[in-house]
């Protein structure tokens, strides 16, 4: 008998009919009050979850007693509670790698956008407003040769790094766990304490996962050992920030400008006040979001489920504890 798998993101039609061959699938098809009463009513029949951008926590899952694999559409895994699936031998999978490089990407364009005021700017010329050449009260600030601190050197802190150290010619500060010589070695990068780096760069990068220990790292004490020409991109998560902090830093001229892909809740309320300052660039946690990579991050999803639910070790498994068990 086929295996039961929920999923709660529409896939491509290749990729549907991949799991429809090797399983028997209920879509949820949207995450609305109605889509989770339906979630609700399949979970107790599923052996895998399959989706994304959903706190399924032991209030939900103790609603599925079968339930062996998830695989999760996402490389954080901040909305799942590993404990209690590791105690459940629950086997959580996620999609490193194939979104590495578009995130970074991402991670530029905040840069970009931020230093060289694009959104501001392309917004003045669409609204009518570019009369004359303009002057400095438009100008922005170099990205070439500036120095680019990255806090969190996982994969997609290499990817910023390899962007601005050979792209942009920056030098290359960093802040993680631990000092990495390889990285240090491929983009002469040079790690520092963490309020070093926050003193000494021009653009501030987050790029860590959201845990116990990095909940609410940046506060108002860090956002005070930046300077008035730093810049502050965040496309980790928004909770990794103080966000009261960082519009009073905003608003106050502590730092220059944010570049901000992440909020402390999402999506963002119209009246955050983030949204009324002009030197923030807000963009809807849209990281990996590319035709291209969000497939790319479904295919590696797909593969890590159907090989939980074949017995078979998912290439991407988190809580790995569970297969040595
Ligand atoms: C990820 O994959 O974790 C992205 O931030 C999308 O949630």
């Amino acid at each position: 008998m086929k295996k039961q798998v929920v999923l709660y993101k529409k896939l491509s039609p290749l990729l549907m009919a991949r799991l429809h061959e090797h399983t028997d699938v209920t879509l949820i098809d949207s995450l609305d009050a109605e889509g989770l009463g339906k979630l609700r009513d399949a979970l107790p029949r599923a052996h895998g979850l399959l989706g994304a951008s959903l706190k399924l926590d032991a209030e939900l899952l103790d609603l599925a007693p079968n339930l062996e694999a998830i695989a999760s559409v996402s490389v954080g895994v901040d909305n799942y509670d590993i404990d209690y699936l590791t105690e459940r031998r629950i086997l959580l999978s996620n999609t490193p790698d194939v979104l590495t490089e578009t995130t970074a990407d991402t991670g530029f364009a905040l840069i970009l956008a931020t230093a060289r005021r694009v959104v501001e700017l392309a917004n003045m010329v669409r609204d009518g407003q570019w009369t004359r050449n303009i002057g400095p009260a438009h100008f922005g600030s170099d990205v070439h040769g500036k120095t680019l601190g990255i806090i969190g050197m996982g994969r997609i802190g290499e990817a910023l790094a390899q962007r601005g150290h050979f792209g942009f010619g920056m030098p290359v500060i960093y802040h993680s766990n631990s000092p990495k010589p390889a990285v240090e070695k491929r983009f002469n990068a040079q790690y520092r304490s963490l309020n070093d780096l926050l003193q000494q760069a021009d653009f501030i990068c987050l790029t860590l996962p959201l845990t116990a220990e990095t909940e609410g790292l940046i506060g108002a004490e860090e956002f005070a050992l930046m300077r008035p020409e730093s810049i502050f991109i965040n496309i980790s998560r928004g909770k990794v920030v103080h966000e009261a902090a960082l519009v009073q830093a905003l608003r106050s001229g502590q730092i220059r400008a944010a570049g901000l892909d992440v909020f402390e809740r999402e999506p963002l309320n119209l009246d955050s006040p983030l949204l009324q300052l002009n030197n923030v660039v807000a963009t809807p946690h849209m990281g990996s979001a590319t035709h291209e990579t969000r497939e790319a991050m479904a295919r590696c999803a797909v593969d890590n489920l159907l090989a939980a639910l074949a017995g078979k070790r998912p290439e991407n498994l988190v809580n790995i504890q569970v297969w040595k068990a």
